[in-house]
């Protein structure tokens, strides 16, 4: 069994040179994930002066450790934003996405990449009225959504909404035939921007427009994401000798489990809990195998980290209200294609001055409900007051040893560094000193 994403052993992934002289350039994109990608892609086709940076290698972050769905149905989100922004809004921002999935298609039709079309379920083993309410929901945008009552799981459910022509496929052989050719540096870490000017390890980068697609946005004294945002841990297992589920699944209970098949495997994710908090890490997976699928054999098993935000919705455009030319995609709440793909078609069309139909709906700056603020403050302020020898380099709350994953996770915003106190994952932009 190995310890790494199914899409990394089997991609290859191509390797780009490090920065090492000051550049210009009209838009600099931080950050070489799925998101930043995209953008660099969309740039290049509009004949726009662009480069790339990235701290470690493209898709060595989030990207390579996703399950790879591209669909609209994002769980029972329809009925939520119906409630919360109105029939106007909600219809947008299923447009936005089915936009995405359809972008997704014509570009996968050329490339191999193990594109393949498929439905999307999300069902509820407990509550058939929520289904019923979101299909509601769907009728009132004009989505057109089925009700089934059965699906091929091994699970007893109430009911289950499907969304036809979804997609799902190998997102790391998707980027290495996008990424050739882009003007792309690799192993250039940026610390800090001022300005119009990155800094990074080997000098200066300035740009009329700087674009950061680093996971979680790293620069605190703007947009307060840290404030707004938290970090979600989720588990992944690849059994081989599982049947052909012809779709992906996802339980509508945030502790429920997705399925997916790749080629021969089944994909079974879940698991998901705050980072830094205690969580069942794989072995609820495990044990939901053993039980079903009795003759199956782990092949792989890896684990995934989200940034949530708080109404649902990702933060995509200017980064904050007072710096113009400064823009950020994040908070893609486990829907990282899709969201990926809406933030590189809107940004690239602002960064050229066009307006984008999406911009209100998606903006960083838009209006959080408070109570939901003062959650999250909550939990930042417990674990800042925590004593603890071991605190984060991002804003200074107590790290928590996972024991799964042999790795320091902040429960605060959730940075994570390795047992030596090497930095894995953002917003943090330094390793820690376990010495002291
Ligand atoms: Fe913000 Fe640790 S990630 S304090």
């Amino acid at each position: 069994m190995q310890i790494q994403s199914i899409w990394s052993s089997t991609s290859d992934m191509p390797s780009f040179k490090k920065l090492e002289s000051d550049l210009n350039t009209d838009v600099l994109i931080i950050g070489g994930g799925i998101a930043g990608i995209l953008c660099a892609y969309f740039l290049k086709e509009s004949g726009i002066d662009y480069a790339l940076v990235e701290g470690k290698t493209i898709c060595s972050g989030i990207t390579k450790n996703t399950t790879a769905k591209i669909t609209s149905q994002h769980g029972l989100i329809y009925d939520k934003l119906l409630n919360d922004i109105g029939v106007e809004k909600a219809k947008m921002y299923l447009k936005a996405n089915e936009t995405a999935v359809k972008k997704y298609m014509d570009l996968c039709r050329n490339i191999d990449c193990d594109f393949e079309e498929k439905d999307a379920y999300v069902y509820s083993c407990d509550n058939k009225e929520k289904i019923e309410k979101e299909i509601d929901a769907l009728n009132k945008l004009g989505f057109n959504a089925e009700f089934k009552n059965q699906i091929p799981l091994p699970l007893e459910i109430e009911g289950a909404i499907k969304f036809s022509n979804q997609a799902q496929f190998n997102p790391l052989k998707f980027i290495q035939h996008i990424s050739k050719g882009l003007n792309i540096y690799e192993n250039t870490f940026v610390k800090n921007i001022e300005g119009n000017t990155a800094i990074y390890d080997g000098g200066k980068i300035t740009a009329k427009n700087i674009i950061v697609t680093t996971h979680f946005p790293f620069i605190n004294i703007h947009g307060s994401y840290f404030l707004k945002m938290y970090q979600h841990r989720s588990y992944v297992i690849a059994i081989e000798g599982a049947p052909d589920i012809d779709g992906m699944y996802l339980d509508e209970n945030e502790k429920g489990l997705s399925f997916r098949n790749y080629k021969n495997l089944l994909l079974i994710g879940g698991g998901s809990h705050r980072t830094g908090t205690e969580g069942a890490n794989w072995n609820e997976l495990r044990e939901f195998s053993r039980l079903n699928y009795t003759d199956a054999k782990e092949i792989y098993a890896w684990a995934t980290q989200d940034c949530m935000t708080l109404d649902g919705m990702p933060y995509i455009g200017q980064y904050s209200a007072t710096t113009p030319n400064l823009y950020a995609a994040t908070g893609f709440n486990k829907w990282g294609m899709t969201s990926a793909m809406v933030s590189a078609m809107m940004l690239t069309d602002m960064v050229r001055g066009k307006a984008n139909e999406y911009a209100e709906i998606f903006s960083p700056s838009r209006s959080i409900l408070k109570g939901q603020l003062l959650v999250n403050g909550f939990e930042a302020t417990i674990n800042l007051l925590n004593f603890s020898a071991k605190r984060c380099p991002h804003l200074g709350c107590a790290l928590k040893w996972n024991n799964a994953e042999h790795t320091w996770d902040c429960p605060c915003h959730g940075s994570r560094f390795t047992e030596e106190g090497k930095l894995i994952d953002n917003p943090a932009t330094g390793n820690i000193n376990l010495d002291k």
